[in-house]
């Protein structure tokens, strides 16, 4: 026990001890109480340990049960790594807009709409309803502030005080959606022909903007633990000229990969040196089935960082609100939201700020939490029936694993083939612009995995055999 702080001494400890199988996989550890008399440490300190052993994925707490070791991926790391190539435009394949018009990036079977409400969503319309119903004069004959609604940046501020960062309610600005808010962020800090970096594999609606937006793409290798690796990324900077770079620290796209603390230092000293703009599309974070890690914005000491996000993940896709907080870009923002959209709707944003103002966005967290956990093992534990050699990620928060399946087999053949029996893949190509990742897909657990969508994967399944 080497290290200089009494948690982290603990925390080598228990992974040491996970490691060397002295607890297996579904064993609890020793209570807080037996491991605070055993190592005559505070219970502060304890828990800071089993935290962060639980944001690395090792362990997961259980509710009023202590703490267990996680369930490990069928494989270890590393999964294919994507290589460096000098900045080109961005291009993005016609079978992304195929799949995205299915609306099936996120469901093998997205015909599969129907089942009762959740009733998390039903207080939610309640709220919405209530605020419509409040509606006076002539307020629906006026725009919103382009800031959005006070009540709800006032509860995105509380909210997101939960995790180390302190923002002010006019830093914030409300957007439809986290893409929405993404665009305004590359519009505010790059023009045409700039250079983006992104995460490689990650996520294609980035690619679809900078496409749009005439931009180059610069993809840096990211690792399916840990996201982007910053070596690489110093590579990248001191060889071709980038202006932004986006990123998600918490559970990225397409792997669920967490940025440890020491590569978010990194990456601010470097957009600090190289006077970057970063994005961070942190719309996953509330996802998290432990505990919610902090935003790399918490850390943004030179106002560099716009963070991105929406309730798209965490609670309806169907409400199009997301926020930005824009950083030193704030103002250019507010301006370019006004031309982009005017203004957002003023009830929906009411009665959201009402739903999270009683609490029933917290229950509805928690509760969702606990069931993308469950899908997700579910999700692993078909996988691993599957034929021959694969390899899945297993992230801790997000609503997708990213599987490598053998060399030889082409995603973007197995795609129409898949179509035919009615299931739709996601390919591992989308997730680049230069034809990576064609032996990859990334699948869902969004969704409950009924006998219809559990007989789709196995059907999968079969088809690679
Ligand atoms: C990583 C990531 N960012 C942004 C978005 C867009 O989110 P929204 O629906 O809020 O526009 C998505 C949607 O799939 C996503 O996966």
């Amino acid at each position: 026990m080497s290290s200089d702080y009494l948690y982290q001494q603990l925390e080598n400890w228990l992974s040491e001890g996970i490691k060397a199988q002295r607890w297996r996989t579904g064993d609890r550890l020793p209570s807080i109480r037996e491991l605070c008399k055993q190592h005559d440490l505070s219970k502060a300190t304890v828990q800071h340990a089993l935290q962060r052993l639980e944001a690395q994925g090792l362990l997961e707490a259980r509710p009023k049960a202590g703490y267990f070791v996680a369930l490990r991926s069928p494989v270890a790391e590393p999964i294919s790594r994507s290589r460096i190539d000098p900045p080109r435009p961005a291009t993005v394949s016609e079978l992304l807009l195929d799949i995205m018009r299915r609306s099936a990036a996120f469901d093998l079977l997205p015909d599969l709409h129907g089942g009762e409400l959740p009733a998390s969503i039903v207080t939610l319309n309640r709220s919405i309803a209530r605020a419509l119903r409040r509606q006076q004069g002539e307020d629906y004959q006026y725009y919103d502030d382009p800031e959005g609604n006070l009540a709800l940046r006032q509860q995105l501020a509380l909210h997101v005080a939960r995790r180390g960062w302190q923002v002010d309610t006019d830093q914030l600005c409300i957007t439809s959606g986290c893409q929405h808010a993404l665009f305004l962020a590359l519009m505010a800090s790059c023009k045409r022909g700039d250079v983006v970096a992104v995460e490689s594999p990650g996520f294609y609606g980035v690619l679809q903007l900078l496409e749009q937006l005439e931009l180059q793409v610069i993809e840096v290798p990211a690792t399916l633990a840990q996201g982007m690796d910053m070596d690489a990324f110093e590579e990248v900077l001191e060889r071709w000229p980038v202006k932004a770079c986006i990123v998600s620290p918490a559970f990225s796209t397409p792997g669920g990969s967490l940025m440890p603390e020491a590569s978010q230092h990194r990456l601010l000293d470097l957009a600090e040196s190289y006077d970057l703009a970063i994005i961070e599309d942190d719309i996953y974070a509330d996802t998290a089935f432990g505990v919610v890690p902090d935003p790399l914005k918490a850390l943004d000491r030179h106002n560099r960082v716009m963070l991105c996000s929406s309730f798209s993940k965490s609670l309806s896709r169907d409400l199009r609100l997301g926020w930005i907080a824009g950083a030193r870009w704030h103002t250019q923002i507010i301006c370019l939201k006004l031309v982009t959209q005017l203004a957002s709707s003023r009830y929906l944003q009411q009665g959201v700020a009402e739903f999270m103002a009683d609490g029933s966005f917290a229950t509805h967290l928690r509760r969702q939490r606990h069931e993308l956990h469950e899908r997700r093992d579910q999700l692993i534990a078909q996988l691993q029936t599957w034929p021959g050699d694969i390899r899945v990620s297993l992230p801790q928060g997000g609503l997708a694993v990213w599987v490598e399946l053998a060399e030889h087999i082409d995603t973007l053949k197995l795609y129409p083939q898949a179509l035919q029996q009615g299931v739709v893949i996601t390919p591992g190509p989308l997730f680049s612009v230069s034809g990576q990742f064609t032996h990859c897909l990334r699948i869902s657990f969004a969704h409950p995995w009924d006998e219809r969508r559990l007989k789709a994967l196995k059907q999968l399944g079969e088809m690679l055999s």
